[in-house]
């Protein structure tokens, strides 16, 4: 609900927990007034009153601006920063008009949270002088607490102007003491949750690897001191983006800021006269029932507003699928990927993928990436022929790309050597071996977008692996004048979306995951075109806690790639228990990556029951609201989560490795959370079914296994009696 108050020019969005708050002053600044628990429908004007000493009149640096630009004596970090031509970087916005539209407004080129008839939008226009237009848009949702934001620039004036800044958001708190949190990592170890107290002064997290990267999400919560899981008020904020990045929080005696958008570095764009831009969509939930209320809010809305259908819908059953990466790497050939396959049907997996090595040369990380064309020495029959022969063992066939990558040696770079990245006169970084393509460029785009279309064209693949292996360097587009070379890292992520929305369009059934050298791209933009990302190439149990722990807090459980692979496990060397590394996979989207043809017939039975529970319980577990039960944090090794019905109907439980954390000789307990304590549910383990009351579940809890030996795991099945 959207309202506008014409007499004290204030603007208030409703969600069905939150409310949000603007007003004009008397000089038409738009200043933020309430972001926080939902207010009357009489929408009360939360502008706080203000000290004598903040008089704008004296000190406008301490005004709450919802998109401030310098050069107006607010020394903050700013919104948006243009450069007319002459010179000139500041820019006074005042209010010039607003319009409340029924639906959901959407973004030219850019991926942001969908269309839906119910929504309601908001744009208030604001105008500085020298002629930097701004559209701030708005929408809500009436089934959900989202608030999205983004921003249209254009050049009024006379002249070009150069965009030197152009954030999706901006969000000011009055003072008060606030934690950060952010979700940070490595290679194989990404987005671990880090929380602690604002400092004065900025602290910024961010990315210039043209990706978000392994090191920081583009996501982050501001929270009161004792905000838990359960209680305390709690600010999210994320970004529908997959390049460049940076999310900033400033303390000073004024407040809080929060800002999030593109990241200044390297980033200047030319608007001519008339010229718009069109800022990433940065989305925002305010809980204040504790962070596990702030992610079933941000779950619902990606799940229902955000992901593709048909996989959207929890209903739609995800393939369970076998990944032959960490079975095979580099080294198979038909036979052997064949054996692969028919083991695993004997385990009723439905899919099987063909990760790297499959196209023409390919035999290390060293060559032929560009060359989408499959290898004759390892797939006589080539795709066709072995997909119909993974067919006619009874499976799905997926495969594996790169297609921003280009390999030094490869036929396309000794084609076309100017379609990587490179700055002239210097020598070309390689990682991995590899360059990347200038995507900025529409006709790279086009050459690999045929290539695509004639190896999805040539049998019926249903599941395709889009990986991304390399941060960008020498970032510089033969295709720009030097003038425009600020353009080159969006335009390079403005390809990425065409090519997946092509992609996406024309293969509408065709399940697409996101990969990034495991979870270095996993963001709203990118979700927005797959409904599952890889989450990290670290696929031990233990880790994967971790991993998967701080992924939740923004991302819901169904888009998590998680795989069921083997021990030792190759990237940590643990030896986890086979129900610990299920727990993990069942987590997210439940699929296998490991040499079945090593099991024997008992051990590949053994792994049917828990294909047909996922079977059984994936609408559940897909669809269900997440409590997170047990933190994985140093102290405990253990966790525990469990995902309810919305109807409370029926929940999953899951504990791994918990009883470390009760040792002692009793028996610790672990207590639910999310049921109708009003009910009866029956409890099954697999083994044993008991009858307990909802009450006595939150209460007292259910038991975990004994205390001593190998950590154990437990799963359990809840239905309403
Ligand atoms: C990346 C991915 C892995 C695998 C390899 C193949 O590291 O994250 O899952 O696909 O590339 O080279």
């Amino acid at each position: 609900m959207i309202r506008y108050d014409a007499a004290a020019k204030i603007f208030t969005l409703s969600t069905p927990h939150t409310s949000y708050q603007m007003k004009t002053d008397a000089d038409g600044r738009l200043l933020h007034t309430w972001y926080g628990r939902r207010l009357p429908d009489s929408c009360p004007d939360m502008a706080e009153p203000r000290a004598p000493h903040t008089d704008p009149g004296c000190w406008p640096d301490l005004l709450p601006l919802e998109y401030p630009a310098p050069g107006t004596a607010d020394n903050r970090c700013c919104a948006v920063c243009p450069e007319y031509a002459d010179g000139t970087e500041a820019a006074d916005l005042r209010y010039a008009s607003h319009k409340i539209l029924p639906g959901k407004y959407s973004l030219p080129g850019l991926p942001a949270f969908r269309q839906d008839a119910n929504a309601e939008s908001l744009c208030i226009t604001l105008w500085d002088a020298a002629g930097l237009q701004v559209e701030l848009w708005y929408a809500v949702y009436p089934d959900c607490d989202l608030i999205t934001r983004a921003a249209v620039l254009t050049n009024t004036g006379s002249a070009p102007l150069i965009l030197r800044r152009a954030a999706s958001a901006c969000l000011d708190f009055s003072p008060r003491p606030l934690e950060l949190i952010t979700t940070d990592g490595v290679w194989a170890g990404e987005r671990t949750p880090h929380r602690a107290p604002l400092r004065p002064g900025e602290q910024t997290i961010g990315s210039v690897r043209g990706i978000p990267g392994h090191a920081h999400n583009p996501a982050a919560i501001l929270c009161t001191p004792d905000t838990t899981e359960t209680q305390g008020e709690a600010w999210g904020a994320l970004l529908v983006y997959s390049g460049n990045f940076a999310l900033t929080a400033e303390s000073c005696e004024a407040g809080t800021r929060l800002l999030l958008g593109i990241h200044p570095y390297h980033f200047a764009w030319t608007l001519a006269p008339g010229q718009s831009f069109a800022v990433p969509e940065a989305a925002f939930v305010y809980s204040r029932q504790g962070l596990g209320e702030m992610s079933r809010q941000f779950h619902t809305a990606i799940r229902r507003h955000l992901l593709r259908r048909p996989w959207a819908d929890p209903q739609t059953p995800r393939p369970v699928l076998i990944n032959s990466w960490e079975a095979c790497y580099f080294t198979f050939d038909e036979q052997r990927l064949l054996q692969l396959a028919r083991a695993a049907k004997q385990a009723d997996i439905d899919l099987f993928v063909l990760d790297d090595g499959w196209f023409q040369g390919r035999n290390d990380d060293g060559t032929s990436l560009g060359d989408w064309v499959a290898d004759p020495a390892k797939l006589p029959d080539g795709l066709p022929g072995l997909c119909k022969k993974v067919n006619d063992i009874g499976l799905d066939f997926g495969l594996w790309v790169e297609p921003e990558a280009i390999s030094p040696d490869s036929d396309l770079y000794r084609t076309h050597p100017d379609w990587a990245l490179k700055i002239p006169h210097r020598e070309t970084v390689a990682i991995r071996r590899q360059y990347t393509l200038d995507f900025s460029r529409p006709e790279v785009v086009d050459g690999i977008w045929a290539q695509l279309q004639a190896v999805l064209n040539s049998c019926p693949i249903r599941y395709l692996k889009w990986d991304m292996n390399r941060s960008l360097a020498n970032v510089y587009s033969a295709a720009l004048p030097a003038a425009r070379q600020g353009e080159v890292y969006h335009r390079y992520v403005l390809g990425v979306y065409e090519l997946q929305r092509r992609l996406t369009e024309a293969y509408p059934d065709l399940l697409l995951e996101n990969c990034a050298g495991g979870g270095a791209r996993y963001d709203c933009g990118m979700l927005y075109f797959s409904p599952q990302i890889w989450c990290s190439d670290n696929t031990d149990a233990r880790a994967r806690m971790s991993i998967q722990y701080g992924t939740g807090l923004f991302y819901p459980g169904c888009t998590m790639g998680a795989h069921f692979s083997t021990v030792p496990n190759h990237c940590t060397g643990h030896i986890s228990a086979p129900q610990a590394r299920m727990a993990m996979a069942l987590f997210g989207t439940f699929g296998f990556e490991l040499d079945l043809t090593a099991y024997t017939q008992k051990e590949l039975d053994g792994l049917t029951p828990f294909i047909a529970w996922y079977r059984a319980h994936g609408a559940l577990l897909r669809g269900g609201d997440l409590y997170r039960l047990v933190n994985p944090d140093a102290a405990n090794l253990g966790a525990a989560w469990m995902t309810v019905s919305h109807d409370k109907v029926e929940a999953a439980v899951f504990a791994v490795g918990t009883a470390l954390a009760g040792s002692g000789g009793h028996c610790p307990r672990l207590v639910l959370q999310g049921l109708n304590e009003s009910v009866a549910y029956t409890v099954t383990d697999g083994e044993n079914t008991e009858t307990c009351s909802g009450f006595v579940l939150q209460t007292l809890g259910l038991p975990l296994p004994g205390d001593y030996g190998e950590a154990p795991s437990k799963i359990w099945y809840l239905k309403q009696v």
